[in-house]
């Protein structure tokens, strides 16, 4: 018996494109921790709120080494992952669909690795640096990664580096928006599909509520119930690691057929 609801099934034999929302549940499998929930960042409350103030706009600029002690932690967790079974499987989907784009809230880098090309970090890569004063970017390597124990320095005019990432407090990245934007509304995909995420910013929770508001298949990839659960046409409860290849399967036979 499939894994999957049948009316599922055929509705992805039929598909031709497919948005995709990821967040840090995918990279589970990984062995990357989770934010929120039994044994993720913001587990404990006392700690959770200092990780949230260290990874914080206001803070970097006060105490640039104290955002990076967090950042650091979060660097080397990337370095030591690999990708697993859900990251290979949207690879697979991608490759098999006439169109995709995969919008991911994770900054551990673990998409691309897997070879997702139509991909929007939104919040960045905790690997890659920007510099605070002359913008010259860069990308850690996993040597520098495991050793940080301060702010690095940058190589073009010996400031600050940054995390090119999104900090609380800042601003979304205007170019990704507008990326998002063009992919997930003006050229609608055919079925939006939402994966190990809690979804608690609106911008990652719309485009699944608008796309299930206008009729569209939505389908959740979640082992617990989240605020988005009973807005999705199809909501799995599971590891994405388990449903995505079952899902993978069935677009790549479609496609050779
Ligand atoms: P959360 O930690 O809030 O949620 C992770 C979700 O993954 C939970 O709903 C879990 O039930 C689910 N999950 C756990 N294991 C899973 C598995 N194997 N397969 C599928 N799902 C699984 O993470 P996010 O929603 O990504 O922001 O958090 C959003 C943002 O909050 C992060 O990007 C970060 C954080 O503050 C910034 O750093 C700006």
């Amino acid at each position: 018996m499939s894994l999957l609801p049948t009316d599922l099934v055929e509705t992805l034999q039929a598909i031709r494109s497919m948005g995709v929302i990821t967040g840090a549940g995918v990279s589970a499998e990984s062995g990357i921790q989770t934010y929120r929930g039994q044994g993720g960042i913001y587990d404990d409350e006392a700690e959770g709120d200092r990780t949230v103030e260290a990874l914080s706009g206001p803070t970097l600029q006060a105490d640039p080494d104290r955002t990076w002690r967090v950042v650091a932690e979060l660097a080397c967790r990337s370095v030591a992952a690999a990708p697993n079974a859900a990251h290979d499987a949207l690879v697979e989907i991608e490759d098999a669909l006439e169109h995709f784009v995969l919008l991911t809230q994770n900054v551990d880098g673990l998409h691309r690795m897997a070879g997702t090309r139509n991909l929007i970090d939104i919040h960045g890569d905790v690997l890659d640096t920007r510099c605070m004063q002359c913008d010259h970017t860069g990308r850690l390597t996993p040597e520098q990664a495991r050793e940080l124990q301060a702010a690095p320095i940058c190589p073009a005019c010996a400031g600050t580096l940054r995390p090119d990432a999104v900090l609380f407090g800042e601003m979304l990245p205007t170019g990704k928006l507008e990326r998002l934007r063009q992919e997930m509304y003006e050229r609608t995909p055919d079925l939006v599909l939402i994966a190990g995420t809690t979804a608690v910013f609106p911008y990652i929770a719309e485009p699944v509520l608008l796309a299930a508001q206008a009729g569209l298949p939505t389908v959740e990839i979640n082992p617990e119930p989240t605020e988005i659960s009973n807005f999705v046409r199809w909501s799995l409860r599971g590891p994405a690691g388990r449903f995505l290849p079952a899902m993978a399967a069935v677009i790549t036979e479609a496609g050779e057929q």
